[in-house]
This record gives structure tokens, sequence and C-alpha cells, in this order.
């Protein structure tokens, strides 16, 4: 990585305030991609309301984007405001297109150990849910995790948020799901809370207590029922109390949790306040979609083999005016060394939002990079590089329940950007594994840069 950190690392305050000029002035930009305009579906998925000309800038003020066009407006609204121009700091985009930050909706961030064992066995013909029922798989990670400091865990979460953000991500969710029990789930919810803290990447903590039955459940008939008793009568009432978790997920499967058992979990997260997303359909189409749409997840996730009856009804929530993001995440699908992905397509064409995510996990999705990921959704998925863009920025803040504070570059909204070397949004996944993010800010304070 040539990126080195220059502020609101560790040891600084995240939100940037105090230190330094209230203000930022990113100019010489040859194009902004200010995906204003809300959740995109259907057509608008491809808008990404791009400002293009010699001397492109964005103006921004404690934090917040107040003027993003041509280096003349931006001038103008700079003066008018009253705001003197020596109270800003100034970044040369030289020519490259400015992007919101990007934000990586779906991420295992917290887990001990690799699984490159695991993956070996699967190029040689093992099925991955055979691998975990066999207590390898996700099983393997829970147990380096269990024994894990939480040291160890922080550091390692720590290295691979500094790789997302030198890869433009400035917004992360973050699941738990490698303790299965009510301790280390708790422990893993709390690691994330202290890297928030830590800044500069903001994360956004999910509970998925329901990743697995673990090996403790697994020798008894009822060990499915049992650890989802456990899951609702336990740690959820727990993570509530705690206010750790703003989000549920369960991994809604065949041979994982049933739709009944996760609709359960789900029903009694939503019943303790807990926003709900849900690993949907990822091998074989188990009622997850269908889940989603009705209970009213704000993210189904994976979708690679959802039923007609699932790409329906979330079609059918969004035309009502309930859209359950579709969040797709081709680089798992691309790792498990499936030939078949995600219907993108057909999730545009039925006016279904569509966002893309990493999956970031040490069995399915080794990446921290979301420029890598676009590539694989433009290469397998047939999405064009601006549908691929709003669903890692406003589509994924939509997701989160964030679409009005982040995902877009507009007055009013946290200033959260990246300057990218190239100058189109379709060299973005172009580069197909390089690093093109120059500079990245965080809530209007330069947090990365490679000059
Ligand atoms: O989203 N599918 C379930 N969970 C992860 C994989 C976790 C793992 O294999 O460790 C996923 O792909
Ligand atoms: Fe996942």
């Amino acid at each position: 990585m040539n990126g080195a950190p220059r502020s609101g690392g560790s040891g600084e305050p995240a939100s940037g305030e105090g230190a330094g000029p209230r203000g930022l002035l990113v100019h010489g930009a040859a194009a902004i991609a200010t995906l204003e305009g809300g959740l995109r579906r259907g057509p608008a998925q491809a808008d990404v309301r791009l400002l293009r000309g010699d001397e492109m800038a964005v103006a921004c003020w404690e934090g917040e984007v107040v003027a993003a066009g041509t280096a003349a407006e931006v001038d103008r609204r700079i003066a008018a405001s009253g705001r003197p121009i020596e109270a800003f700091d100034r970044v040369d985009a030289r020519g490259g297109l400015v992007t919101p930050g990007l934000i990586d909706s779906h991420t295992h961030l917290v887990f001990a150990g690799t699984r490159e064992a695991e993956w070996q066995m699967r190029a040689r013909g093992a099925g991955y849910l055979e691998v975990l029922a066999a207590g390898g798989g996700i099983l393997s990670t829970v147990a380096a995790t269990r024994a894990a400091s939480d040291g160890e865990l922080q550091a390692a979460a720590r290295r691979r948020l500094a790789e997302m953000l030198a890869c433009g991500t400035t917004t992360a969710e973050v699941k738990s799901g490698y303790g299965l029990d009510t301790a280390t789930e708790l422990r893993l919810l709390e690691i994330a809370g202290r890297l928030a803290t830590e800044g500069p990447v903001e994360l956004v903590p999910t509970y998925l207590g329901a990743h697995a039955v673990p090996a403790e459940y697994r020798s008894r008939p009822d060990g499915t029922d049992a650890y989802v008793a456990h899951v609702v009568g336990e740690d959820l009432p727990e993570v509530a109390r705690q206010g750790i978790a703003r989000f549920c997920d369960v991994f809604c499967e065949a041979g994982v949790f049933d739709a009944a058992q996760s609709r359960r979990i789900l029903e009694a997260a939503a019943g303790l306040g807990l926003r709900l997303r849900i690993h949907a359909d990822e091998l074989a189409p188990s009622g997850g979609a269908e889940l989603a749409a009705a209970i009213g997840c704000l993210s189904a996730d994976h979708l690679a083999a959802p039923s007609e009856a699932g790409v329906a009804a979330l079609a059918a929530s969004a035309a009502a005016g309930r859209p359950v993001v579709a969040t797709l995440l081709p680089a798992t699908s691309w790792f498990l060394g499936k030939h078949h992905f995600a219907p993108a397509r057909r999730f545009v064409e039925s006016g279904v939002p569509v966002a893309l995510a990493t999956d970031l996990n040490p069995g399915t999705s080794p990446t921290v990079s979301l420029p890598l990921v676009m590539s694989i959704a433009c290469l397998e998925m047939g999405l064009t590089p601006a549908e691929a863009l709003a669903g890692t920025t406003i589509n994924a803040a939509h997701s989160l329940g964030l679409g009005d504070r982040l995902g877009s570059i507009e007055p009013g909204k946290q200033a959260d950007l990246v300057v990218w070397d190239v100058a189109t949004v379709e060299q973005l996944p172009y580069w197909l594994g390089s690093r093109t993010a120059r500079t990245v800010v965080k809530r209007g304070r330069v947090v990365l840069t490679r000059d």
C-alpha cells in the first residue's frame, strides 16, 4: 500500500473537530459523480449525475458538502456564504474523478485465521455447505476467533480497514457471527465499536449470531431450533440492552437456518428495535428473498439463487414504495468458483434497487476492494460501471438506513469523498485490481493521500 493515513487515524478525533481549517476545497477535477437524487432503481440505477468540465470543484465546510460544480459556481457559493477563502484547505484533484466515499454494506470484518486449505478443497470439488457440515468452514473461523485475544482481533481488523480505506471505502457495515456464544458475539461487536471510535472509516454494527449452528448444539437432534431459541432468548435481548448493534442478520439458507427459523429471529430483533438484513438464497432458493420482502428487511444480500417468487416479491415491494435493496456480492460467487452469479440485470429491469459489497470474510471473499467487486459485477453480472457505482454509494447508503446523510455529494450531506487517479466512471472498474483512489476525505478531512 502506497497510501499513508495522514490524519483521523488512531488517537485523533474521527470527527475532525478542532483540527485545522474548517473548510476543504477540492478543485481541478475533470468530473464529479454526485449520485444526487436518492435511491436508484430501474433505469435510474445508471444515473450517477455526472458534472463534467475543465475545472470542477467540491467545497466542504465543517464536515458537510456546501457546493459542487464548476470552479466559478463553487467560488460564488463560498463568497455568498461569507466564509473566508483562507479557511479552506485545498486539494488539487489534478484532472481526476471525484465520487462519494464508497460504502461497503456487507462485511465480516472481525475474525481470526485464514481458510486457504478449504479453498483448495473446494477447488478439488468439495461443496461449501459440505465443508461446514463436517465442522469446517465458518466453524473453523469460529474456533480461531474464540481463541484470539481482543487485541489480536482488533489489530487484524484495523489492518483490513486501512486497506479498505486505501481502496476508497469510507463507511462499512461490520457483522459479528464468528463467536456463536453470547460472550464472543458481544466481544466482536465491542471490537467493532472501538474501531468505529478510532476512525476514520465509519462502521455500522450488525449482530449475526445466526451465522451457523455452533459445535456445542450440533450433536443435539433439535440443535438448530435450540440455538435459535438461544439467539432469541439470550443474545438478542442483551445486544439490544447494550445498544451495540444497529442491525440483525441471519444466514437463511437450506441446511443452515430455514425461512421459518430466520423469520423467528428477525421478528424478535425488530421487536427489540433492531433493523433487518438477511443472507438470502446464496446457494439455493431458500425463501430468503420472499421473507425479506414480507418482513421489511432493508437489504437482502447474495441472492445468487433466488426463486421466481422471490424476485417478484422484491419487485413488488419496490413498486409499493417499500424497497428492499438487493445487495449483491459477486466476489463471493467468484471465489466460490461458481459460474453462476446473482441475476443483477433482472433486478435492475424489475425495479429492484441494487447495491454491491465485498462480503469480506476468510471463507468466501477475502477481499477488501470495492473497485474489484465493481469490476466483477460488470464482467460477470452485466452491470454497467455507472450502475455499479450507484451500488457502492447511494444504494449501499440506503441499505444501511443512512441514505439521508451518506452516499452522494450534495449540499448538507456528510463530506465523504474520493479523488481517483482516473478521469471517468468507466475507468474505476476497468483498471482491474488496481488501487486508483488517490485522496480520501472523511467528514471533510483528508484521511488518506497517495501524493
Ligand atoms: O456471506 N454465507 C455465509 N456467510 C459468509 C461466509 C462466511 C464464511 O464462510 O466464513 C458469506 O459468504
Ligand atoms: Fe456474508
